[in-house]
């Protein structure tokens, strides 16, 4: 396989189709080095800014990583993040990593504008706003934040949720189980605090996730989360029939 100089596709686009194939072929393990900028253009007969252009659209997609002075590596398949109901620390240990969350902000807030209409409270109304850093294995993965009003779950800002699963919690403690929801999920670029908190450069790729939670028909939780694109990507079963 080579470049297509007539081809309409740019040639830094094919040669991103060629190195996915080449390292599909040779079974390439993550952590492998790919090929130098230097070898790939003389291979391909491509300049070095062709072939950086390349690398840095893979590095950006989370399929690759640089290390400096050493090379380009196969970064590890991305984490299937699941469409169902499930709180983020069932989704961890279905997929073998360890959940975690450090707590960034607990407060109580008066419901404004979007989360006043998205929780269908009067505005004004207390809201405990939970952040946390969420992980797994130890590593970052998401920034969530969390709106729950307080007539649902009063006490909630005296307990301890570290180590501890919040929807367990809103179960055990409060016996709301969420019965339904709704979420949306957009593309958008890191912004420089979560950036900081993930451990990204500002402007990386991130998926923009807005969850509510409902129990009998009362929504419970408006969730604004943040997740890494580079290391999730979105997976559903496709049914002809729903
Ligand atoms: C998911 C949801 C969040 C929710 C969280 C609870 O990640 N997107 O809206 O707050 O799960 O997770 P846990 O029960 O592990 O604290």
């Amino acid at each position: 396989m080579s470049i297509d100089p007539t081809s309409p596709v740019p040639k830094y686009a094919q040669l991103r189709d060629l190195l996915l194939e080449w390292i599909d072929e040779t079974q390439l393990a993550v952590d492998g080095a790919v090929p130098s900028e230097r070898e790939l253009g003389l291979r391909y007969g491509l300049s070095r800014m062709t072939v950086r252009q390349t690398i840095d659209h893979l590095v950006a997609e989370g399929k690759l990583y640089r290390v400096p002075g050493k090379g380009t590596f196969l970064a590890r398949p991305k984490i299937e993040m699941s469409l169902r109901m499930a709180s983020f620390t069932e989704d961890m240990r279905a997929r073998g990593f360890e959940p975690g969350a450090q707590d960034l902000a607990r407060r109580i807030d008066p419901a404004r504008g979007h989360v006043a209409r998205m929780l269908d409270i009067s505005p004004g109304s207390p809201v405990h706003h939970i952040e946390r850093l969420r992980t797994a294995d130890g590593e970052p993965m998401a920034i969530e934040r969390s709106n729950i009003p307080l007539s649902v779950a009063p006490g909630l800002s005296e307990e301890s949720l570290s180590g501890r699963s919040l929807y367990q919690l809103l179960e055990d403690d409060y016996g709301l189980l969420l019965d339904s929801g709704e979420q949306t999920i957009e593309a958008g670029l890191c912004d420089p605090t979560d950036a900081r908190l993930l451990g990204l450069p500002t402007g990386s790729a991130v998926l923009l996730l807005q969850r509510r939670s409902f129990v009998n028909g009362t929504c419970v939780e408006l969730a604004i989360s943040t997740y890494r694109a580079d290391r999730y990507q979105l997976h559903s079963t496709l049914d002809p029939r729903q």
